[in-house]
């Protein structure tokens, strides 16, 4: 039986040609930082947004810090979700803000505008928004809306959404805000990297300084904001490049893949997919589907991968980040939405080049072990 992985990169033999002769060029002439790819890659990712603005950096994590040092969070609360990654929460404590870790809609696994709502205190600054699986969900206007109308901003991690919208709205183009992660495992990549958009002047003025050590020009050696070295290099910014031009290729390839699961699902009695909210579009970050009884997934996973050659990707995410050690202090309530769905849910791989036949025998795997 052939094996599906969980997860693949793909660089096509003429895109890595492309990539390649580009960094020789770049080799050659000695601008590895902050050149000409870097400002290309930044103007076409802002068209893909729709924003005004695009500062290209070296991860998705640093384009979070720097949106939320651009802010000025210092000692104020910032909701986030309890299920996200490490990283969103960790920006806002390195940023000097505490995290108010909220719970989750079951339906779109982002957050609720009425948990929102209940975690509101004079401290709180604002909101991180998590495009979960790369879903934007339906009540992102509504969380927009609440935030102005309470005085707060809205800031969207947009690390798993490249290309995701609603309503025509692209994921980042929401909020004060967006942060993208270019990580090998996102639905596009430039190795490492991250990318900030926004259509505020001042959010994007203050990016350009904080991620070149707190500089107020390139030329300038003077150092106006404690910033640090979060720039993206030009070899990283060519291979970003030729991803985005392959992302609407490679989220149609995913798309199809989708669909085989779509419809193989529809016969399961005790596993269904997330709903892709009408009007939204979905990059299939992840296809995230829920069982309705509770499995021990490790066991599934496990039986998966040595009965049937079937990986399944990570989950988004394993545990809630009230459940992380290191956020220990944080924890200060059960929340029980994400503990419940964290536990019951899993992604089924894919990836651009998948082929029709690896997601039949995906869903023939899974209707062995769960039905
Ligand atoms: C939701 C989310 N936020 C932030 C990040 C951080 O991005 P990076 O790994 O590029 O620092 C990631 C992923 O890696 C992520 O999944």
């Amino acid at each position: 039986m052939a094996k599906v992985p969980a997860a693949k990169i793909q660089f096509l033999p003429e895109d890595r040609t492309w990539i390649a002769e580009r960094i020789q060029e770049v080799l050659t002439s000695g601008q590895l930082t902050l050149g000409r790819y870097g400002a290309e890659f930044e103007k076409e990712f802002a068209e893909l947004c729709g924003t005004r603005h695009a500062i290209a950096v070296n991860s998705g994590t640093s384009a979070l810090e720097i949106i939320l040092r651009s802010i000025g969070i210092e000692g104020k609360d910032v909701l986030v979700p309890t299920n996200t990654f490490f990283a969103t929460a960790a920006a806002v404590i390195h940023a000097g803000g505490k995290p108010v870790l909220i719970d989750m809609d079951p339906e779109s696994f982002a957050i609720r505008p009425e948990d929102v709502q209940k975690a509101l205190t004079a401290k709180t600054a604002g909101m991180i928004l998590v495009h979960i699986g790369g879903i934007v969900s339906s009540q992102t206007q509504v969380l927009v809306d609440l935030a102005r109308e309470k005085g707060l901003w809205l800031v969207e991690d947009a690390a798993h959404a490249h290309g995701s919208s609603y309503h025509s709205i692209r994921a980042g183009a929401f909020g004060l805000a967006g942060s993208f992660s270019f990580y090998p495992t996102k639905v596009m990549t430039s190795g490492e990297g991250g990318m900030i958009v926004t259509d505020n002047d001042r959010i994007a003025g203050e990016s350009r300084i904080y991620r070149d050590q707190g500089k107020a020009s390139f030329t300038v050696n003077a150092h106006v904001r404690m910033g640090y070295n979060w720039r993206m290099s030009e070899p990283h910014a060519i291979i970003g490049l030729k991803h985005l031009e392959r992302l609407p290729a490679m989220i149609e390839e995913r798309r199809i893949i989708a669909s085989v699961y779509d419809k193989g699902l529809m016969e399961f009695e005790n596993l269904y997919p997330l709903k892709i909210p009408e009007g939204g579009v979905c990059n299939y970050y992840k296809y995230i589907a829920v069982m309705k009884n509770a499995q021990d997934r490790k066991a599934l996973k496990a039986e998966l991968r040595e009965r049937y050659s079937v990986s399944l990707a990570g989950e988004v995410y394993e545990e809630p980040l009230h459940k992380q050690p290191v956020f220990a202090e944080y924890a200060v309530k059960p929340l029980p939405v994400s503990e419940d769905m964290c536990a019951r849910h899993i992604c089924l791989p894919i990836f651009s080049g998948m082929k029709r036949s690896e997601a039949t025998q995906v869903i023939d795997a899974l209707k062995e072990v769960i039905g």
